[in-house]
């Protein structure tokens, strides 16, 4: 390393604390700032919806502006979208919650995320998460004081994690389990059964159950299993959901956590004194969305579906080998046919092809040897997509023949 470099590392140290300092940059974050440099590229990258947000849902929030909504509103969120929140739990999956005392409305799921994980962690608490993941999982355990427990997981059991790798690597130090199905990454979707075991496992040790459902709704030919509705866990379990995804609601920026009063009201300290409230006018959107946007979720999910049977196809013909996610809207086939690492794979596939995919090493180790293609795009890039990438398969192929 130059004296120079030395130098900077040095300064960084002294400048940025050491919790920000142990993050490691998103692998995402560096392979967008290289997209920003290009023109005319295909994107199978970004990991959000190719709608615009269903009018009926703006039209609210406009009409919201229209009538002078423009203040706070309660630091736990509006109490007809609390209200709505809790109808739409009990609807969907048969749990109880309080809209007074345990929900909050948040600024996205990645503020629940890192509220939960703030409130319920003292320095060197150990949360035990699946490898790959969110790209956000270990860091917002690490920026908590926490350690990030990582447990492998693999295409052979189809990205699901296992109740025994949790229990083997439970100490006096673990306080949580954090969950996130159906997967990013992935499009994994975790059984019922496997779900359950790993709730037996939390119930035995005693252990916070974080459960980030943001892609409940796009599931394809399988029932989403809500956690927290399992038998004796939702005591332990902390719920978090959001509307970014199944309404293509990104840009609002809304999300809930729903838990045990006393777990809530650690989190809206934070809250309070951080966020204040969400976006008044997204939450206006909000209650439209789930008082009228069942619809909308059901036609996006339909059309998902039909771009996934194909991606999912389209990969496996190229030689690419993609087990078959069931939720989300992301495919994650295997590299191994170019014997490259991922991020190489994707940097070259980006600069020959004008293709971009995100390298599986940014979800952590497990991730290495895949990519991640989101299909929430139009069929017609997915087609172009699979044909470019067919063609630099077929060119630096390895092992097989495609
Ligand atoms: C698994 C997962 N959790 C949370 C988030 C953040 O969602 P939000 O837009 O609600 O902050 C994302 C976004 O990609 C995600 O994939």
């Amino acid at each position: 390393m130059s004296a120079r470099k030395i130098e900077q590392n040095r300064k960084q140290r002294e400048l940025i604390s050491e919790r920000v300092n142990r993050l490691s940059p998103s692998g995402i974050r560096k392979f967008f700032d290289l997209l920003a440099t290009m023109e005319d590229y295909i994107s199978l990258g970004v990991g959000e919806p190719d709608y615009a947000t269903p009018w009926h849902i703006s039209e609210a929030a406009v009409q919201s502006l229209e009538k002078g909504y423009t203040m706070y509103t309660s630091n736990s969120g509006m109490p007809e979208l609390r209200e709505e929140t809790a109808l739409y739990l009990q609807e969907k999956y048969d749990i109880e919650y309080e809209s007074c005392g345990e929900i909050l409305i948040t600024v996205g799921v990645s503020e629940a995320l890192d509220l939960a994980m703030r409130a319920i962690l003292s320095p060197g608490d150990e949360v035990i998460m699946p490898d790959p993941h969110y790209v956000a999982y270990d860091s917002c355990v690490i920026l908590a004081g926490g350690e990030p427990v990582m447990v492998p997981t693999s295409q052979e059991n189809n990205f699901e994690v296992e109740a025994k790798d949790i229990e083997e690597r439970i100490t006096d130090n673990t306080k949580a389990i954090l969950l996130g199905y159906p997967a990013n990454p992935t499009g994994a979707v975790m059984s019922r059964d496997k779900m359950l075991a790993v709730a037996e496992v939390a119930r035995r040790h005693n252990l916070i159950v974080v459960s980030d459902e943001i892609y409940a709704r796009l599931v394809y030919s399988v029932e989403h299993t809500c956690f927290a509705s399992l038998p004796g866990v939702k005591d332990n379990t902390i719920l978090l959901g959001g509307f970014s995804k199944a309404y293509a609601m990104t840009g609002w920026r809304i999300g809930y956590a729903v838990a045990p009063e006393e777990i809530i009201a650690a989190m809206t300290k934070i809250h309070q004194y951080t966020i204040m409230s969400a976006p008044t006018m997204a939450q206006v959107a909000a209650i439209a969305a789930l008082k009228s946007g069942e619809n909308d979720v059901l036609e996006m999910v339909e059309d998902y579906n039909r771009r996934r049977l194909i991606i999912v196809k389209g990969l496996n013909d190229i030689g690419m080998s993609c087990f078959e996610p069931r939720g989300a809207f992301y495919a994650f086939p295997s590299i191994a046919a170019t014997g490259m690492k991922s991020v190489e794979f994707s940097d070259k596939l980006l600069k020959e092809e004008k293709v971009a995919v995100v390298p599986g090493a940014a979800f952590g180790d497990c991730g290495e040897g895949y990519v991640r293609c989101c299909y929430a795009t139009s069929l017609a890039d997915i087609e172009e997509a699979l044909t470019r990438m067919g063609r630099f398969v077929k060119k630096y192929r390895k092992v097989y023949p495609v």
